[in-house]
C-alpha cells in the first residue's frame, strides 16, 4: 500500500470524530492510539458541516485526549459528492494513464471537470482485448477541500483523502481478504449515511450512498415519544439502565427500529437489484454489515430477509490487537462497529503507490 509511516486515520462522522493510529509489526496490526469525541446532532447534518468551529474543536480534543502527537493524517469524504464509475480504456502504462485519466474522466462525469478531483483504480487488465477496466472516482473538490481545511484549522496535516466505502474495503481486505471468485457486499450504516459496496472477484464493481441511517431512527423516536435527542438515542441503544426509564424500552421503540431498519434494507435491496440487472453477475454469496447502526440486530435481520443472502455483522476490529496502554479498551469494545473508516484510513501510508 505504500511506504513511510502509517498516517493517523481521522473519520469525521455525523455522530462524532474517530481517530486511530496503528503500527504494523510481525504480529500484525497493533492499535497504539484510539480516540472518539462525539458531535452534537446539529454539527453535521446530512453530510453537510453546519458548525465548523465545533468540528475543529472536536478534532483538536480527540488528538489531545488520545495523546496523538503525529499530525500527518488520512481523512475521507463520503456521500453524494462522489461519483464512481466502472470504465474501459485502451491498454496503457501507468504513466500514460496518469496523463490520460483527466480526459477519460471528462467523458464520464456529469460535473465540470475543473470542480472534481479524479482518481482511479485498475480493476482488470485484459491484454487479449487491448483494454483495461478501471474504477473511476471523482469527488467534488469543494467537499474534499472543506474537510482538508477543517483538518488544517485543527493544526493537522491531511496527506491522503479517501472515500469511505474504499476505506472500509481496504480494511476488510486486510481482515478477511477479498474472495476472488465470489461477489460480496460491504455495507456501512452510520448515523446519517449508509454506503454500499459490491465487491466482485476481488474488486469493487458498484458503490452507492444511501441517505438513511441511525439518525432517522433516533429522530422518529424523538417525534413519536416527544423525548429529547439523548433520551431517544438511549432508548434506541437498548434503554439506559441508569436513566429515568430504568432500562425499560417502550414497545414503540422496537417498532420504530423495525420499520426504519426495514426501509434501509429496502433501499439496499434496490441497489443490489439494480447492480444484478445491469452487470449480469451471478449471485451474491454474503453480505457484511458494519457501522454504528449494525449494532442493531434488526438491521442484519432486515437485510437478510430482503436479500435472502446470509448476512454477517462484521467487527472492523477483529484482526487488530491492542499495542499500547494508552488505548481505552472499553471504548474500543463499545465503539468497535463504528471504527471501520478510521481504522481503514490508518492503513494508509505517507507515500502511496497505485495498484
Ligand atoms: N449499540 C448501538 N445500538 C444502536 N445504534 C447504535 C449503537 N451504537 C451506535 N449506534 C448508532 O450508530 C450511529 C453512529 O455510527 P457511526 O459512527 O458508524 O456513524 P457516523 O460515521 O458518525 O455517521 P455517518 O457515517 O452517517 O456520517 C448513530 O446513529 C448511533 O446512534
Ligand atoms: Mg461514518
Amino acid at each position: 500500500m505504500g511506504e513511510g509511516k502509517n498516517l493517523v486515520g481521522v473519520d469525521i462522522g455525523t455522530s462524532g470524530v474517530k481517530v486511530c493510529q496503528v503500527r504494523e509489526s510481525r504480529k500484525g496490526l497493533g492499535l497504539v492510539r484510539l480516540g472518539f469525541v462525539p458531535l452534537g446532532p446539529q454539527v453535521i447534518v446530512d453530510g453537510q458541516v453546519m458548525d465548523q468551529g465545533a468540528v475543529i474543536e472536536a478534532l483538536q480534543r480527540v488528538f489531545s485526549e488520545a495523546k496523538i502527537r503525529q499530525r500527518e493524517c488520512a481523512i475521507s469524504v463520503s456521500g453524494q459528492a462522489v461519483i464512481i464509475r466502472k470504465i474501459t480504456v485502451p491498454m496503457m502504462t501507468e504513466a500514460e494513464l496518469n496523463e490520460q485519466i483527466q480526459w477519460e474522466a471528462e467523458q464520464h462525469i456529469p460535473f465540470d471537470i475543473k470542480d472534481v478531483q479524479v482518481d482511479y483504480q485498475v480493476l482488470r487488465r485484459r491484454p487479449e482485448a487491448s483494454q483495461m477496466d478501471l474504477l473511476l472516482v471523482a469527488a467534488k473538490r469543494d467537499q474534499i477541500e472543506d474537510y482538508a481545511q477543517l483538518a488544517r484549522n485543527a493544526k493537522l496535516k491531511p496527506v491522503v483523502c479517501d472515500i469511505d466505502s474504499f476505506t472500509v474495503q481496504n480494511l476488510f481486505e486486510y481482515s478477511r481478504g477479498l474472495p476472488q471468485d465470489q461477489t460480496i457486499v460491504l455495507i456501512n450504516v452510520g448515523a446519517s449515511l449508509s454506503s454500499l459496496n459490491i465487491v466482485s472477484n476481488g474488486a469493487s464493481a458498484f458503490t452507492r450512498e444511501i441517505a438513511n441511517g441511525g439518525n432517522v431512527i433516533t429522530e422518529e423516536i424523538q417525534r413519536q415519544l416527544s423525548v429529547p435527542f439523548d433520551q431517544a438515542e438511549a432508548y434506541k441503544c437498548g434503554g439506559d439502565p441508569s436513566g429515568p426509564s430504568g432500562g425499560m424500552v417502550p414497545q414503540q421503540v422496537v417498532q420504530i427500529i423495525e420499520a426504519v431498519t426495514d426501509s434501509i434494507a429496502a433501499e439496499i435491496q434496490r441497489s443490489i437489484d439494480f447492480y444484478m440487472a445491469t452487470s449480469g453477475e451471478g449471485e451474491i454469496s454474503r453480505i457484511y454489515v458494519t457501522g454504528g447502526t449494525a449494532n442493531l440486530a434488526a438491521l442484519g435481520a432486515a437485510v437478510q430477509r430482503r436479500a435472502r443472502v446470509p448476512v454477517e455483522a462484521w467487527a472492523p476490529t477483529e484482526k487488530i490487537f491492542v499495542e499500547a496502554r494508552e488505548v481505552d479498551t472499553t471504548m474500543l469494545q463499545s465503539r468497535a462497529a463504528q471504527l471501520a473508516v478510521a481504522l481503514g484510513l490508518s492503513l494508509r501510508r505517507e507515500k502511496e503507490t497505485h495498484s
